[in-house]
């Protein structure tokens, strides 16, 4: 029996022979992504600001039959993150795919705000998002090739959470820079997208669902009451890392349980 041609043009999921950078990429949804990218055939930088936890996972990945490089980087520092990309193409040879993931929280009222928190939140995750982007994008432009750029947003986004508000703030700016990423860098074949994930337990929220009545209350805001985990965000960051993805460019993809329905 001849086999028919499916009426459909099938792209490909699998990332092999791109290269992508993960920043955060050593813990929670980071590693999940890192790990993800690299089982579909990406050779990834794994970054944070610690060596040894980089290198650590980079080594995990390349055990198990990857290809991976360790490169701290504090992204908060904008010297700091042009090495970072520059290494990744001369250890990786190239750089296809950016994920944005590196991010911290101050859990605090406003009113008992200091501006070092306000600092730390918008450094590592506005300051941090745009110079890297911008940074990765400059190489995929000389290069000519395009690519992804995937930013790890929040569904804080999206509306108002008490007690981080510099968080909120932070990711809602980052879903503007997408939109203008998008304008100014369509021509080049690069699609820039804000992953807004819902609640995955992990370090930077580990106190707060220590305590069940939080968790119990959270449940309640969620229509799957339950929470995300890292591994069902790393999936839908890959749907935007691959072809499948390429009409989507200055968007929000909302992961979330359902948590913004209402
Ligand atoms: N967990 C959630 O419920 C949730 C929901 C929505 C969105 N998100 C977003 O998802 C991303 C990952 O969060 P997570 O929950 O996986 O948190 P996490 O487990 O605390 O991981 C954060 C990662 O970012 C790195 N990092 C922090 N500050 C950095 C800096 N200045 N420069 C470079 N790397 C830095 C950390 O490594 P080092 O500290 O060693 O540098 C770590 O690898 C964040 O952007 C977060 O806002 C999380």
């Amino acid at each position: 029996m001849t086999q028919k041609a499916w009426p459909v043009k099938l792209p490909d999921y699998r990332l092999d022979g791109k290269t992508a950078v993960v920043t955060g990429g050593t813990k929670g949804i980071g590693y999940a992504i890192a790990m993800m990218f690299a089982a579909f055939g990406a050779a990834v930088a794994v970054s944070s600001r610690h060596q040894e936890e980089c290198d650590a996972v980079a080594e995990e990945i390349n055990r198990l039959g990857g290809r991976a490089a360790g490169l701290a980087a504090d992204v908060g520092r904008p010297r700091q993150v042009k090495k970072l990309i520059r290494d990744t193409v001369q250890i990786l040879g190239d750089l296809d795919i950016l994920v944005n993931c590196a991010g911290v929280a101050v859990t605090k009222p406003i009113l008992q705000m200091e501006e070092e928190d306000y600092d730390r939140v918008m450094d590592t995750n506005l300051r941090g998002v745009f110079f890297a982007s911008k940074e990765a994008a400059s190489v995929m432009v000389e290069k000519g090739h395009g690519g992804r750029i995937i930013q790890v947003a929040s569904i804080g986004a999206l509306k108002g959470t008490n007690q981080i508000s510099t968080y909120c703030a932070s990711k809602a700016a980052v879903l503007s820079l997408t939109k203008t990423m998008a304008l100014e860098w369509s021509r080049y074949g690069i699609t820039t997208t804000a992953l807004c994930p819902g609640y995955v337990k992990t370090e930077i929220n580990a106190a707060q669902f220590q305590d069940p009545d939080f968790l119990a209350k959270t449940l309640k805001t969620i229509p799957q009451r339950r929470l995300g985990t890292a591994d069902e965000v790393a999936a839908a960051a890959l749907f935007l890392a691959s072809d499948y993805s390429s009409m989507i460019t200055g968007s929000a993809i909302v992961a979330d349980m359902g948590a913004t329905s209402q």
